[in-house]
Order: C-alpha cells, then sequence, then structure tokens
C-alpha cells in the first residue's frame, strides 16, 4: 500500500496568522495583538492586524482551496474572537464569522480540521496567569463547549492544541516579556501540566457535547533525530533513542507530551530528572489527560541526524557543506517523515496524520507574473517520498496538511518568511498560486503517485 484510498490532503494555517481584523468586530484582544504592539519584539513591528485579511476574503480563499483540490482545510478559531474576554460574554459577530467560513468549505466539499487553540491566548485570561491559574483548564473547557455547541453539528474533526511545546517554552520559559522575568523551570512544567489537562479536558468536553461523533487529535512538535546513516543499525539506534529521550531544562521533549496522553503518565526518566521541579498532580489529573484521543498529529520539518560513536555515546553529525537549508536557516531533513511517523506509531500504536509540514522560501513574483518556487516543490518531492515509504510499510498515516496554504505572518518573523502554496501580496492582498501550489494539486490528484 502506498497512500491508502482514503488518505487526506490538506493545507493549514492558523488564525492570527491569516485572518486580520484583529480590532474587528468585537473581537477580544489576544497576548500576539499585545505583543505586536511591543517594539522590537516582532520583525520591523509588523502585526497581525490585517495579514491576509483572510476575515473579509475568506470566500476567495476557499476558492483557490477548492481549485487546488484540497480536501481537507486545517484551520483555527480565534479564542478571543468568539469569547473577548476568554470566558463568559460570546461575540455573536465571531460565532458567526466561523459558522460562515465552515458553510463555504463544506459548500465547496473542503472537509475542515479545527485547532481549538493555535498560539492567541486571550489578553484577559493572560492577566489572570494564564496557564499558570489553576482554574485554567477549565476555562479552557468553556471554550471547548462553545465552539461545540455552536459548529460541532457540522465539523467532525478537532485538533485540541498546536504545538503545546511551543507556547510553553516561548510563552514561559524563555518568556520574552516587558517584565524580562523568566520563570522557574518548575513554574514552566506546572503550565505544561495545566496544558495537558486542558487538553484533556477538551476532549472530554468534545466527548460529551459534541452533535455527532467526533474524531479528536492533537498535534505536538518536539526535537527529533534520525539516523546519519540509515543502513548502519547502531545510528537507527541511537535517533530513536534520542527521539524518546528527555533532556534536562527543556520542554521540547516529544514524548513529555505524549506518554500522558497515550500512557496516563510521564516518562519514569524525566520524573526522576526534573526531581523537585516535578507539579503536584492527582491521579485524577492522569486519567483526564488520557481521555482517548483518535490520532496522533505531528508537526514535523527538520530533524538533527546523529551516529554513535565507538564508546556508545550518540553524536551529532555536521551536515555536508552546501546542504538545501530552508529560509529559515533550519536544514531540511526529509528523513524525519519516515522515522518520525514510524518510531511514534510503534511507541503508541495510534494513526498518524502529519499535521504540519513545508518550507519557508525566498519567494517573490517574476516579471511573467507568476511566483516559480522549484525548491519548495523539491522540498515537498523529498519529504513525501519519505512519508510515501513509511505508508508503503504498513504505518498507519492517515493524512498529510502542509503548511501553509498561503504566506502569512509567521510570529516574530513578521512577514519575511514565506511558508504559502498560495503568495499574498501584502500591500493589495493579490493572492497568486505558486508553481508549488500547482504541483501539489497534482500530488492530490493522483493520490501521490507522482511522487
Ligand atoms: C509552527 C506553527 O504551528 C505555525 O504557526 C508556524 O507558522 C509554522 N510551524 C512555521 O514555523
Amino acid at each position: 500500500m502506498e497512500f491508502s484510498k482514503g488518505f487526506k490532503w490538506g493545507v493549514s494555517t492558523s488564525a492570527y496568522q491569516i485572518e486580520g481584523a484583529a480590532l474587528e468586530d468585537g473581537k477580544g484582544l489576544s497576548i500576539w495583538d499585545m505583543k505586536c504592539r511591543q517594539p522590537g519584539l516582532v520583525f520591523e513591528n509588523q502585526t497581525g492586524e490585517i495579514t491576509c485579511d483572510h476575515y473579509h476574503r475568506y470566500k476567495e480563499d476557499v476558492k483557490i482551496m477548492k481549485d487546488l483540490g484540497i480536501q481537507v482545510y486545517r484551520m483555527s478559531i480565534s479564542w478571543p474572537r468568539v469569547l473577548p474576554q476568554g470566558v463568559g460574554e460570546i461575540n455573536p459577530k465571531g460565532v458567526d464569522f466561523y459558522n460562515r467560513l465552515i458553510d463555504e468549505l463544506l459548500k465547496h466539499n473542503i472537509e475542515p480540521f479545527i485547532t481549538m487553540f493555535h498560539w492567541d491566548y486571550p489578553q484577559k485570561l493572560y492577566e489572570k496567569g494564564g496557564w499558570l491559574n489553576p482554574d485554567s483548564s477549565n476555562w479552557f473547557a468553556e471554550y471547548v463547549r462553545v465552539l461545540m455547541d455552536n459548529y460541532s453539528d457540522r465539523v467532525k474533526n478537532w485538533i485540541t492544541l498546536n504545538e503545546p511545546q511551543a507556547f510553553v517554552r516561548w510563552g514561559h520559559y524563555e518568556l520574552n516579556d516587558a517584565s524580562g522575568i523568566k520563570p522557574a523551570f518548575s513554574e514552566t512544567l506546572l503550565a505544561a501540566h495545566n496544558v495537558l489537562l486542558s487538553h484533556g479536558k477538551a476532549v472530554q468536553t468534545v466527548r460529551q457535547y459534541s452533535k455527532q461523533d467526533a474524531i479528536v487529535g492533537y498535534a505536538p512538535v518536539g526535537d527529533l533525530y534520525v539516523p546519519y546513516d540509515e543502513d548502519v543499525a547502531t545510528d537507527v539506534e541511537a535517533a530513536k533513542k534520542e527521539t524518546f529521550s528527555i533532556k534536562p531544562l527543556t520542554v521540547f521533549n516529544s514524548i513529555w507530551w505524549m506518554d500522558p496522553i497515550f500512557n496516563g503518565n510521564y516518562p519514569e526518566e524525566g520524573r526522576k530528572l526534573y526531581g523537585e521541579d516535578m507539579p503536584e498532580y492527582s491521579d485524577e489529573d492522569m486519567k483526564i489527560i488520557s481521555s482517548p484521543i483518535d490520532y496522533l498529529g505531528l508537526n514535523m520539518y527538520s530533524a538533527k541526524h546523529v551516529s554513535q560513536d565507538k564508546d556508545g555515546n550518540v553524536i551529532e553529525m555536521p551536515r555536508e557543506p552546501g546542504h538545501f537549508y530552508t529560509h529559515m536557516d533550519s536544514p531540511t531533513e526529509p528523513k524525519v517523515l519516515y522515522w518520525g511517523s514510524k518510531w511514534f506509531y510503534d511507541r503508541y500504536k495510534k494513526p498518524i496524520i502529519i499535521t504540519e509540514n513545508g518550507m519557508p522560501n525566498m519567494d517573490c513574483v517574476s516579471a511573467d507574473g507568476c511566483v516559480h518556487d522549484p525548491q519548495r516543490i523539491e522540498f515537498l518531492r523529498r519529504y513525501l517520498t519519505s512519508l510515501k515509504k513509511a505508508c508503503k510499510e504498513g504505518v498507519d498515516v492517515r493524512g498529510y496538511f502542509q503548511w501553509s496554504f498561503m504566506d502569512n505572518f509567521e510570529w516574530s518573523h513578521g512577514f519575511s518568511k514565506r511558508f504559502g502554496l498560495v503568495y499574498v501580496d501584502y500591500t493589495t492582498r493579490q493572492r497568486i498560486i505558486k508553481d508549488s501550489g500547482y504541483w501539489y494539486k497534482d500530488v492530490i490528484r493522483t493520490n501521490g503517485k507522482i511522487l
């Protein structure tokens, strides 16, 4: 079997990165609205206030998706657009926007996969301590209930959290805010615990209140390693060991965020290593966190490649001179889609969906009015070929979401990095399908046969 018959081909985005209308129709402020007001925090002080203006142009965007043959669309909902204070009063205009968007997608036969939280945390809740507040998981559950009440009649696919590692690391541990106070590692682990608890309560809320049988997943990221030489057994062993390892003073460990969900507890190695920094938690917490989900989503972009020296130590290998790097200076590493999918599938026995993968490239409009991006085509060709190998070997991969449907606001990099299959001119908001967009259309049409 190559890509299975029902394999889902999609693209992904997130609310703050594409919507704009940051101050419109009753939307509350998010921490990203606030961050963007701090001089020097974002490249050239750019903001997501308008970005792709998807809020007003969603029909045009859905039409482009349709033209590209996109089957599934991973989007996120802005929590403060729906609940301006994070909890309490609902904003009907915000709710209505997503109703119209969902209907438009369904009209074009595109299935929405909705991420409930993709980093644009309500400012009002942040001021109450955010994920450090013991009530934070209840706030999240309240918001999820609003999503169920309003959208679950038409939406079946839900993703609780996007890259908890990233927002806990950059939102807490390496906090880059005006106070300049760096939280202790123990507080970071506590925030992480509350985030996992929020995930668990979200799953339970979906199961209880969805108006149809829902499919629920989760989209973590994390440090990944691949064998330097795939034909050398000790390299394979070293990379697998590193992928499943727990490192000191970091929340970027993959299994820290997966074992509790799939195995019902934190990895023992980590509990020992973190010792007194560990938060207090109950068996009941772990039960909630491990509420069954339907698949594991993986956001995978790059990986370190490792080998083993003669004493059995894992060593990171340098890249060959001239290696293919992205516009964010990260090394391309196609093998990661094969090994990552395979190892996490073996460990948790849950279907896999690649919830993000893609590359930032130096794209521009050529004299012919087109955007030629052969590097992105080559990137995707290599990565998807590697994913195909995992499928052929029996790894249960159900879908792939390219990041991103269109160029957008890349957080602290502003608009300087372009990940899209569709080019966005930020002056006119004109969209131009890039060569890679047309190429991806063919991949979808042939279910990956052209790879
Ligand atoms: C991680 C995040 O989920 C997404 O928001 C970001 O734009 C991409 N990956 C690329 O960095």
